[in-house]
């Protein structure tokens, strides 16, 4: 394969992986829950992981300045962002990184915003650390959804310690524009409020779409703001564990500098390496595979479209997960369970992301045409 045509493996190869997404249901039921791609890994990526393995090179991590190296270039071209490389930290993983965050700068009680629906980890990073969550809803009309910036104000002015923002957002698709991030950095420093952004699914913004990170919305945003990222989901490395921590101002990094040192020694030699190697020399196989991607978007909406009339898909600029409104389909209070049990097919329920979206489902797109179309007959089987 050359990394100009990134494309999934048959359905034969990926029931052979060991990954959550192949072995989490039964074998007869087709995966389309978990964030993770059915692409093939770019070679740089997959050169590196055996280079390491064949030279039995798997000790802890040491110092690795080719990651904060490889992170200020990618973000410079990709993006126009001027990073700082001494103010990159290394964690396991995005999730970690936040629940590091939160037990490290807050205390048990203090409240984080959160904007549902959204990517249900979120929930359990908050509970883990004894926190609480504070929902402000986003707003829907008809598929487009937006923030309630009235409702953020009155939930940081009600004495919010934390803001874990999902940008972009899972599962709309959403990135957002300058102008909202701008706008929530005013109202960070006016009540004081920490926003974590988490970016990990930055680089997969489609082409012809413009993706802001938060701390390049100038000084505002960067007094507040902590960027918790990873080339994990981009580059669908999830298993290799390896994220990074960003600030950009000094006060900011004298508050995360209370984070503990053993961060970096929990990091994986391979997650961090082949991270390196992503940001590096990955945008050619980040391309392709977002090329793939926007034309499955497509492909779905119009298999959508034919076989399941009614059912309603929230247009996407980024990433691989839809989110479906299947009140149509009439599949009862749990559509995601009749889908897995009747259908044989796992989505992730809307539930899960927030209450009030049971009649959501979100449905991953990063595999073959043929998995999606095969999906969805067999959804409109049962509808
Ligand atoms: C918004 C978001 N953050 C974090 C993660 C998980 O990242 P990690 O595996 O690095 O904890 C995901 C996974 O899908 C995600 O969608």
């Amino acid at each position: 394969m050359s990394d100009s045509q990134v494309i999934a493996a048959n359905i034969q190869e990926l029931r052979q992986r060991h990954s959550s997404k192949w072995r989490r249901f039964a074998p007869d039921v087709l995966p389309m829950h978990v964030a993770e791609m059915d692409f093939q890994i770019a070679e740089g990526i997959r050169d590196v992981i055996v280079d390491f393995t064949n030279r039995s090179d798997l000790g802890y991590l040491g110092p690795v300045p080719e990651v904060a190296e490889s992170f200020v270039a990618f973000a410079a071209k990709r993006w126009g962002w001027a990073v700082d490389a001494k103010q990159v930290k290394l964690a396991t993983d995005v999730g970690v990184a936040a629940v590091e965050v939160f037990r490290a700068l807050g205390k048990p009680g203090d409240q984080v915003v959160v904007n549902t629906p959204v990517y249900s980890a979120f929930f359990g990073w908050i509970a883990e650390t004894k926190l609480s969550q504070v929902d402000v809803p986003l707003i829907e009309s008809g598929t487009d959804w937006s923030l309630d910036l009235d409702g953020l104000e009155k939930a940081f002015a009600a004495g919010a310690k934390f803001y874990l923002l999902c940008h972009p957002h899972n599962p709309l698709g959403k990135v957002y524009s300058r102008a909202e991030l701008t706008a929530i950095a005013a109202l960070a420093v006016k009540y004081d409020v920490i926003v974590i952004s988490d970016e990990i699914h930055g680089p997969l913004t489609y082409a012809g779409v413009d993706f802001t990170p938060y701390l390049a919305c100038g000084a505002d945003a960067e007094a507040t703001g902590i960027v918790i990222t990873s080339a994990s989901k981009s580059w669908n490395l999830a298993g290799l564990k390896a994220a990074i921590l960003v600030t950009q101002s000094a006060a900011m990094a004298t508050k995360v500098s209370v984070l503990p040192p053993d961060m970096h020694w929990r990091t994986s030699i391979l997650g961090a390496f082949a991270m390196a190697e992503a940001f590096t020399n990955g945008e050619q196989w980040l391309d392709s595979a977002l090329e793939t991607i926007q034309g499955n978007f497509e492909f779905m909406k119009s298999e959508v479209a034919a076989k399941l009339p009614g059912v309603t898909v929230v247009e996407a600029h980024n990433s691989y997960l839809a989110w479906w409104d299947v009140t149509s389909l009439n599949l009862g209070t749990e559509p995601a369970k009749r889908i897995h049990d009747d259908a044989r097919v796992a989505v992730v329920p809307g539930a899960d992301l927030g209450a009030g979206y049971e009649h959501f489902v979100r449905f991953n797109y990063a595999t073959s045409r043929e998995n999606i179309s095969e999906a969805i007959s067999r959804i409109a089987a049962i509808a």
